[in-house]
């Protein structure tokens, strides 16, 4: 039988990419996102795809709204087994400059945000006695380096990084369940890439920050994904995997 996954903003650059490949690769997939006219154009570029997929409107800061998509899914596939937390808002601010509400804002969408998909998720599993389900968290690799300028992105993503370690335990004991992050390195046509990539310039200096010399692309995350939620990856659990070229290995600025 097919399996089902949830995939978070999953109408633009690696969310999407991602989806899309989980169809290709036999999923149900089902993705959430902010924006209706994006997941109209999401809904359109699945139909592409064979298979059966659905999209959702909603906030991952809104636990209920996470229990409703979950429940929604499990309406109309039977179960749910699967979870991208690929959800993400950042921009760059000094965290002298930053107001309250900025920090809160960007922690709330993505360690709460995490937080209330995958509890969301494990109800489901316990209702539908899901065994060998899987969530996939998106850090980056400031979660265990610095992250001047982006402070609550940084703190953020140290949080889902631990917590991606404490419910590969916690949930691989109790529902078999397997429990993995990615961290990707600069990738082109994604939000990420837009907000931190200031001008023309600053790209260029963090392509030659790179080893290997280019940004990555989001069909590249999206393979990495597809393996590490295969039968293939089936005693991966509680890992980080840096999809970046190197670039997090390099100490040495320009
Ligand atoms: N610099 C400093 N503060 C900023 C800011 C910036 N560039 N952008 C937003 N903020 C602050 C706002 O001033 C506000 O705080 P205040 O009430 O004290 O003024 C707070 O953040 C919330 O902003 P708001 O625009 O109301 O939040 P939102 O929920 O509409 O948007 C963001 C959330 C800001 C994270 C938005 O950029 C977003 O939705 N991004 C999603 C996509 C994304 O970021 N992708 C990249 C992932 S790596």
């Amino acid at each position: 039988m097919k399996k089902t996954i949830l995939v978070t903003g999953g109408t633009s650059g690696m969310g999407k990419a991602m989806a899309l490949a989980l169809k290709e690769a036999g999923w149900n997939v089902v993705v959430t996102g902010r924006d209706a006219e994006r997941l109209q154009q999401t809904d359109l570029d699945l139909q592409q795809i064979a298979g059966e997929h659905a999209v959702i409107q909603m906030d991952v800061r809104d636990p209920e709204a996470c229990l409703a998509a979950v429940n929604q899914t499990r309406a109309r596939f039977g179960r749910l087994e699967a979870l991208i937390n690929n959800a993400a808002g950042n921009f760059i601010c000094p965290t002298d400059e930053l107001s309250p509400n900025g920090w809160k804002t960007v922690v709330d969408i993505v360690l709460n945000g995490t937080f209330n998909c995958s509890h969301a998720l494990v109800k489901g599993w316990q209702e539908d006695q899901v065994v060998g389900g899987q969530i996939l968290n998106i850090v980056a690799s400031y979660a265990w380096q610095a992250g001047a300028g982006v402070a609550p992105s940084a703190a953020a993503k140290a949080g889902v990084l631990n917590l991606t370690r404490t419910l590969a335990v916690e949930w691989g004991y109790k529902y078999q369940a397997r429990v993995n992050a990615i961290s990707p390195g600069p990738i082109e046509r994604t939000g990420g890439a837009d907000k931190l990539a200031m001008s023309p310039e600053h790209a260029e200096r963090i392509r030659r920050n790179v080893p290997l010399g280019r940004f990555g692309t989001p069909e590249e995350i999206a393979g990495l994904a597809v393996w590490m939620l295969s039968d293939q990856a089936g005693y991966l659990n509680g890992e980080c995997i840096a999809l970046d070229g190197g670039h997090w290995l390099n100490k040495q600025p320009f």
